[in-house]
């Protein structure tokens, strides 16, 4: 532990040259690495990676679905991300007679690739810093009004400069918490179709008991095309628009591979948070995320009940599960790891680092010298809003599931008159109706109701003030329980669109008196007039301060390795295939192999469970030109700073080409969304060399493969 406690400078001083890989840069500020990529084995130069006006590895990168990154791989606007990214497009395209999650789905041809409604793969046209320009005529004694007003201002004006006669769209977002801005212009493509995906015994193989954890064996990907217009711009979904021509597409990297590799990360990582002040990493530590943990064990205790014991409810609730499950185990992993690293110190020792280089100048001490201080202060105070809010998302948006159509009534009944008087009502009730196949499709009663008793007996647990007699608290669930579950409009179909079909103003008296809808309606409004305005001031104040706090690493610090906190804005990450000692004793080589995939089969667990033609095609040792050695490599870690939104980001070659899918971390790094570990923090990928011989030899879709451009070097 105690190399860890190096001194603040030096610690960051150190890290540019001995631990390259903590950090996500920015595409168009990557020429001050260059020198040090190429140190690291990289051929390419930063024109090559990121160029506004010639074409550069980003064009190859998608932002897909505003969640996840998907890359383009031919010229045709193949596009691969993973298969927990397009998994909810497959699960929507299943059914019992239509299994694609037990059995894949692939394409044959054009014809047969599914559109999906509402999904979007958009490109980055170019990021730019527009600090001055969205501070012009902003004057240091402006009040925040003042101030919020003119940048506000600024900003529609640049975003409409940048847009205005092209078909791009445009956002400006504060990076480093405002201390700078930077204007992401970008081209959204709105017809994007599900080409392939194979099993979940492949795609999913070693589920919930695998995830977050190395060794790893998961064949995580999915396979879309981007259509545009005949024009090549983007169109809505039609008959008539065409496979999308790419600027660029990313060759595959179809060669032997080493550890000491460099790899390069080209995606869009959601959010970290490095600056956090110590007493608030104690907080999320020892408090938050325990109870959150705590509220998702408790659905998922039932879910998983469930779906092993009925296939139809395995197949509505997939998609629910693996995204309560993956925070879950994630949180777990991350609180273990930051306990391990001793976090709380290292900030502390960091803290006083500042401070101590701080004093050293007055305008620094002035300006500095209480940063730390005062964002301790505004936790202690404030970090109890934090927590009711986010225990009210676990509870009102996370759990119980009826809550979600109170949500849509709640809305249709305060818009009520406004609606009529446009005449839009009907509309909206029909839309409402439309929604309900969408949401009981997935849904089941008996499930909801379990969730129901054990979340909202632990939401009022964990939520309630000291010496409260609030009437919430005084509920009796399970009396509660039995009414919604069996009057309730909002946990039974018919009960549901009866209602919204025979929908009249004195209705709206009728819902008022429905103890489902009653019950939501008393704790979102808790929740909206007793915690949302408390958690944003206590969320902007904090943000007023890391502001200042992070002004001072840069201006203290100029020598050190500073980087801006994800913010979901297309990043590169660098480093080498590596494995990785995660604890004392241990090691973990860099890869794994297909007989590592049959060694986990057969152990009684379901999350290891093969389709036949799995152990036969491995019986067949039929790997082609897949195989390295002999051996065919499924998955590979690497020391590549990550987090989620990562997934499906390309893991790029030292000369550009595809050498896997990223899809996630190993257990021990997922702490380092707040403390990056250049010794145990590893991305998780799959090797684009397995993906293509599930695609060519498990599911005979050679045709795909062949549509790709192999580099055997
Ligand atoms: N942990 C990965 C990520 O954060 C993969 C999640 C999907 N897999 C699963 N078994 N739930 O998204
Ligand atoms: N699976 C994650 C995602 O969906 C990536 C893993 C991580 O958090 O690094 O983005």
């Amino acid at each position: 532990m105690k190399k860890y406690i190096l001194s603040f400078s030096l610690l960051f001083a150190t890290v540019l040259q001995v631990f390259a890989e903590e950090g996500m840069l920015i595409p168009s500020l990557i020429a001050a690495f260059e020198s040090d990529m190429k140190a690291k084995g990289m051929k390419l130069s930063a024109k090559d990676i990121y160029d506004v006006n010639n074409s550069s590895l980003k064009d190859a990168i998608m932002h897909f679905g505003g969640g996840c990154t998907a890359e383009l791989v031919s010229g045709k606007g193949l596009l691969l991300t993973n298969h927990h990214c397009g998994y909810s497009q497959v699960q929507s395209h299943s059914s019992l007679e239509k299994d694609y999650l037990k059995n894949g789905f692939w394409a044959k041809n054009f014809a047969e690739e599914l559109p999906n409604a509402g999904l979007t793969a958009s490109r980055m046209v170019r990021i730019d810093d527009v600090t001055a320009s969205v501070m012009f005529g902003v004057k240091s004694t402006d009040n925040s009004l003042v101030r919020d007003a003119a940048i506000r201002k600024n900003v529609e004006q640049l975003i409409k400069d940048a847009t205005t006669g092209t078909h791009y769209e445009a956002e400006i977002k504060p990076f480093n918490y405002g201390n700078d801005y930077y204007i992401i212009v970008k081209e959204v493509f709105k017809d994007v179709r599900l080409v392939g995906t194979p099993p979940n015994s492949i795609g999913k193989f070693g589920g919930d008991t695998d995830n977050w954890v190395w060794p790893r064996h998961t064949g995580d990907f999915s396979v879309f095309r981007i259509y545009a217009g005949v024009d090549n711009k983007p169109a809505a979904f039609s008959d008539k628009n065409v496979p999308y021509t790419p600027i660029h597409f990313l060759p595959i990297s179809f060669q032997n591979r080493k550890p000491g590799d460099f790899t390069m990360v080209y995606g869009f990582p959601g959010e970290t948070e490095q600056h956090v002040v110590s007493g608030y990493l104690k907080f999320i530590i020892e408090k938050q995320r325990p109870a959150q943990i705590k509220m998702r064990e408790k659905s998922l205790s039932v879910i998983d009940a469930a779906m092993r014991a009925s296939d139809e409810v395995r197949i509505k609730y997939s998609a629910k599960q693996a995204s309560i499950a993956n925070a879950y185990k994630k949180w777990i992993g991350q609180i273990d790891g930051l306990k391990r690293l001793d976090a709380v110190s290292i900030k502390v020792s960091r803290e006083n680092e500042y401070n101590t280089m701080a004093s050293t100048k007055p305008e620094w001490s002035k300006m500095y010298g209480q940063a730390i201080e005062l964002m301790n202060k505004l936790n202690d105070e404030g970090n109890q809003w934090e927590f009711k809010y986010n225990m009210a998302i676990e509870y009102l948006y996370v759990g119980p599931e009826l809550y979600k159509l109170a949500r849509g009534l709640k809305d249709l009944i305060k818009n009520h008159d406004r609606l009529v008087e446009k005449g839009e009502l009907n509309t909206t009730i029909d839309k409402l109706i439309k929604g309900a196949d969408g949401f009981f499709k997935n849904y089941d009663s008996k499930v909801d109701q379990q969730i129901f008793e054990l979340l909202t007996e632990e939401y009022l647990k964990q939520t309630q003030p000291a010496n409260s007699s609030g009437e919430m608290y005084k509920y009796n669930v399970g009396d509660l329980s039995k009414v919604i579950y069996s009057k309730s409009i909002l946990t039974n179909k018919e009960r549901y669109v009866a209602f919204l079909k025979g929908f009249k103003k004195k209705s709206i008296a009728k819902l008022k008196k429905d103890t489902g809808y009653k019950l939501y309606d008393v704790f979102a409004t808790d929740f909206t007039d007793n915690t949302l305005s408390k958690y944003q001031a206590f969320d902007d104040q904090m943000t007023a301060l890391l502001k200042n706090y992070v002004a001072g690493k840069y201006e203290m610090f100029p020598n050190a390795k500073h980087w801006s906190d994800a913010n979901s804005t297309l990043r590169i990450t660098y480093g080498q295939l590596e494995g990785s000692s995660p604890a004392d004793g241990m090691m973990y080589t860099e890869h794994t192999t297909l007989d590592g995939i049959i060694a986990k089969y057969n152990t009684g667990n379901p999350d290891f469970e093969l389709l036949p033609r799995m152990l036969e095609m491995h019986k067949n040792k039929d790997y082609g030109d897949y195989a390295q050695n002999g051996e065919l490599w499924v998955c590979f870690t690497g020391s590549n700073h990550t987090t989620g939104g990562n997934s499906g980001s390309p893991v790029i070659d030292a000369k550009g080409n595809l050498m896997g899918l990223n899809f996630d971390r190993t257990w021990e790094s997922t702490m380092s969304d707040y403390m990056f570990d250049p010794n145990r923090c590893r991305n998780v990928v799959v090797d684009i060399r397995y993906v293509m011989w599930v695609m060519d030899k498990y599911a005979g879709a050679k045709h795909l493969v062949d549509e790709m451009v192999l580099v055997k070097e």
